[in-house]
């Protein structure tokens, strides 16, 4: 007898605009192919926990707007310890790394997955591809982080969204910049990257871009800023992503020590200490919200189908990338080799923001 074919889907990771679009693209493309899909909350805590936290998921769950929407359906987590669960009665419960195998097993048992899209970044994907190795089922990465820093990939999921949220605070602080003769500073996610801070800060008209990948100086800032105002320009815009190192060679961490923020304070006060008439912005989590842009829409819709055919043809170990506008898949031990991929400071963007006279760094 012929069983339906069921996989399962999680998002992991910090989220980001087109993770509900990734989700709609393998529901459908399951469902075309006769298959079932189900969809596990929370990433693997969904699995972890008892009662399973699951849903399966149909075309109609996926009626407008819901794919159109930021954030994910399914819920997701980069923070939090997977040895902690909670319980039907709402308590928590500690597990052992044997149990959480045990409990993966058994839960990809009862739901009948033989084959898991993860929608994450590559840490994710490592961890689960064990899980799943050990349960007997293949396993599918979908990369996704508005950082672009994933490996194997010209693009992730979330990216082009971010961009477009960040370019436009970049205007709308710049319409305020104008008005005040005001230095804004914009601080941008990216973590160690500086692909955010990069494409927004061109498309955003920025006087200066300081990324982590390229050094820069204090006095080099003050210059370009000099500069601008002895060409009459009253106004002006930086861009920082939040992994750049002060000139000390220390990143600003938030409260919890981890999570890079706090480096537009510090320009700001230095500069203000030196007589410009400057703010500082930290543009935050608002970079990851919002719904995503069309060019997410559609990198998310071919990513997921190609997902699908990827599970269809027996394969595991896989993650969906985009080479040269080209869907494609590459072995997820090749992936984790390469590590996250920073800014080129040879690149056709970096070149294209020095010759505007854009002060990047030296
Ligand atoms: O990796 C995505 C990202 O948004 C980074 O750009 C940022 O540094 C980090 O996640 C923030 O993490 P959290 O949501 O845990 O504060």
């Amino acid at each position: 007898m012929n069983e339906t074919k069921k996989i399962g889907i999680l998002t992991s990771g910090g989220d980001c605009a087109g993770l509900n679009t990734a989700i709609r693209g393998v529901v459908f493309a399951a469902t075309f192919k006769g298959w079932e899909a189900i969809g596990i909350y929370d990433s693997t805590d969904g699995l972890f926990s008892r009662p399973m936290r699951y849903k399966t998921l149909h075309i109609a769950d996926f009626d407008f707007p819901y794919a159109a929407l930021g954030g994910t359906m399914l819920g997701s987590n980069n923070t939090g310890n997977p040895h902690l669960q909670r319980t039907g009665d709402g308590s928590m419960e500690e597990l052992t790394d044997e149990e959480l195998d045990q409990r993966f097993q058994d839960g990809i048992k009862e739901l009948g997955i033989s084959a898991l899209v993860v929608v994450g970044g590559d840490g994710s994907m490592s961890i689960v591809s064990k899980y799943c190795k050990r349960a007997g089922i293949s396993m599918i990465g979908i990369p996704k982080t508005i950082d672009n820093d994933a490996p194997g990939t010209d693009l992730a999921i979330g990216f082009e969204s971010a961009v477009n949220v960040v370019t436009d605070a970049l205007d709308k602080l710049t319409t305020t910049a104008t008005s005040h003769n005001r230095i804004m500073i914009a601080e941008v996610m990216g973590r160690g990257a500086g692909h955010l801070a990069l494409t927004a800060g061109i498309a955003g008209f920025a006087d200066v871009i300081l990324i982590p990948e390229i050094h820069y100086t204090y006095e080099g800032v003050v210059k370009k800023l000099r500069e601008i105002q002895a060409k009459g320009k009253r106004y002006g815009l930086i861009v920082i992503a939040e992994g750049t190192r002060k000139p000390d060679g220390h990143h600003s961490f938030a409260g919890n020590g981890k999570t890079f923020r706090g480096i537009s304070d510090y320009f700001t006060q230095r500069l203000l200490g030196d007589g410009f008439n400057v703010r500082g912005n930290v543009l935050g989590h608002i970079q990851r919200a919002g719904n995503p842009v069309p060019d997410d829409r559609l990198l998310a819709t071919r990513f997921a189908v190609r997902a699908v055919d990827l599970i269809a043809e027996g394969k595991s170990n896989r993650v969906v990338v985009l080479n040269k506008g080209v869907i494609c898949d590459v072995a997820l031990d090749d992936v984790l080799k390469i590590a996250n991929t920073p800014v080129n400071p040879e690149s056709d963007l970096v070149k294209t923001a020095r010759q505007l006279g854009i002060y990047i760094g030296d």
